[in-house]
């Protein structure tokens, strides 16, 4: 299997962040993960089967033994007790990140396509302060800013979620640049929590693909 690590500068022992091609991650489920996708439509059991795949790859990669990565009914992913991990997946690639329990304490991955954050959404997606900033960029560089800005609210949500459960709106946070490969992620209402106080790293994984992760060390 080809995977490509991401984000290298905060990958190790204890935590392994890489992408693939949808395509080639092509093989047999754990019998308890089909039974939580067997019932949905191909391209979904394929992007959820190729998640899976790369996730036990990289547990692998971190000497975790093979167990079963379940979907709770809230379909977020129920990691196995000594490890914690975050996937994404979009219209060719899948991204995962797993950590060892013992170091991380949560991690979201979030890998998106570049220019699907049109500016129509933006009212949705992005608070004024946000879209202010967005609007002030070279034209050329507003989509892939935009893309990392959404794929960071992503990120954040799916590395808060396992210690918060809570949904968090579009318009709860603000992602604001703080340099070239680091995003910051505070609550537009109420005082910063801890889930909050993490940098996001993010990534021009190519012409066409940002990525971006969130970390809380143990
Ligand atoms: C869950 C959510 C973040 C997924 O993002 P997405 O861009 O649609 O899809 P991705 O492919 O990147 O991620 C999907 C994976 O996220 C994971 N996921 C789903 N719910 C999750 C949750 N509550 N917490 C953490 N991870 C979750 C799953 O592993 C899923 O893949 P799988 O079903 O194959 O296992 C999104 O659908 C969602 O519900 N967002 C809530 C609102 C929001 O985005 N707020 C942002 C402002 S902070």
């Amino acid at each position: 299997m080809t995977i490509h690590p991401l984000i290298t500068e905060i990958t190790g022992p204890d935590l392994a962040v890489a992408w693939a091609p949808l395509v080639l991650l092509l093989g047999d489920p754990h019998p308890e993960e089909w039974e939580d996708i067997a019932a949905a439509a191909p391209a979904r059991q394929q992007e959820f089967v190729a998640g899976r795949l790369l996730a036990r790859t990289l547990g692998e990669t971190l000497g975790l033994p093979p167990a079963p990565l379940r979907r709770a009914e809230d379909r977020s992913p129920v990691w196995p007790s000594d490890r914690t991990g975050s996937l994404s997946h979009c219209d060719t690639l899948c991204a995962a990140a797993v950590g060892k329990r013992s170091a991380i304490q949560s991690v979201g991955v979030d890998v998106e396509t570049i220019g699907r954050v049109e500016s129509k959404l933006w009212p949705t997606l992005f608070t004024e302060r946000e879209a202010d900033y967005l609007s002030s960029l070279a034209p050329e560089a507003i989509g892939v800013e935009a893309t990392l800005f959404f794929s960071a609210k992503e990120s954040f949500y799916k590395c808060q979620y396992p210690l918060t459960q809570e949904w968090v709106g579009f318009q709860d946070v603000e992602v604001a640049r703080t340099d070239k490969a680091l995003l910051t992620v505070a609550p537009t209402n109420g005082a910063a929590q801890a889930w909050h106080a993490a940098p996001i790293h993010a990534v021009e994984m190519s012409e066409s693909h940002v990525a971006t992760v969130m970390l809380l060390p143990a």
